[in-house]
């Protein structure tokens, strides 16, 4: 019997194999139902702007090219060295170098150099420090146009969320941006159990 991941459909037949290096190195990157999911919002939401806050090697980053438009820019943020230039080599095998800037650094600091006019991004994606995504939600709100969304990864973190208290600190945190986003009159917000369970969160 197939399972979940059985009916994923890869736009492109190496990202498939991607995971599978991804897993053996232990290199954590989106499940490929989140792919999948992420695919099927950029082809809906047509995206000229994305900002992608922990890009590791550019496996997520190559599911939301693979599906963006051609005239798309998408920015990419890690800070660690070694996976830009392993990122690099697969925007360039995958064809989408054009569409892709990948930035070295802290998310936020980059971010806010980058000095993005307001309300001018589409779409943005959190997968850096889950202690973190509550300050880049504050950051972020205000450049997203209203409608855009933010995609944030990894919020059950192994179910831990829904233990009372949660008991690592990655947990207590993303509980806290969980509440946040209840409380918040300025977006409104879906969970789905996908992967590690991912918020999608669209700006009134
Ligand atoms: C879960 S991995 C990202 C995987 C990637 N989104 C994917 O699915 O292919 C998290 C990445 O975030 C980066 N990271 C964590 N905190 C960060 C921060 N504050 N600023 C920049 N990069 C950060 C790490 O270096 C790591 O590569």
């Amino acid at each position: 019997m197939k399972t979940l991941r059985g009916f994923v459909k890869y736009p492109h037949p190496l990202l498939e194999d991607l995971y599978k290096e991804a897993l053996k190195e232990k290199f954590p990157v989106i499940e490929p139902e989140i792919g999948n999911l992420l695919y099927m919002l950029v082809k809906t939401v047509k995206p000229l702007r994305v900002v992608e806050f922990g890009s590791g090697f550019g496996y997520s980053a190559l599911w939301i090219a693979l599906a963006c438009p051609k005239d798309c820019q998408i920015f990419c943020i890690d800070y660690q060295e070694k996976n830009l230039n392993r990122a690099l080599k697969l925007f360039e095998q995958f064809k989408v170098s054009q569409n892709i800037t990948y930035l070295l650094g802290d998310a936020e600091v980059v971010f806010s150099d980058l000095r993005f006019n307001d309300e001018s991004l589409d779409l943005v994606l959190f997968d850096h420090e889950k202690q973190r995504y509550s300050e880049s939600l504050d950051l972020v709100l205000p450049k997203l146009k209203r409608g855009g969304f933010i995609v944030a990864d990894d919020i059950f973190w192994k179910g831990e969320v829904f233990q009372n208290p949660p008991k690592s600190v990655k947990a207590k945190a993303l509980k806290f941006f969980l509440e946040e986003l209840k409380l918040r009159k300025d977006v409104d917000f879906s969970l789905l159990p996908l992967g590690d369970g991912v918020a999608i969160i669209r700006k009134r």
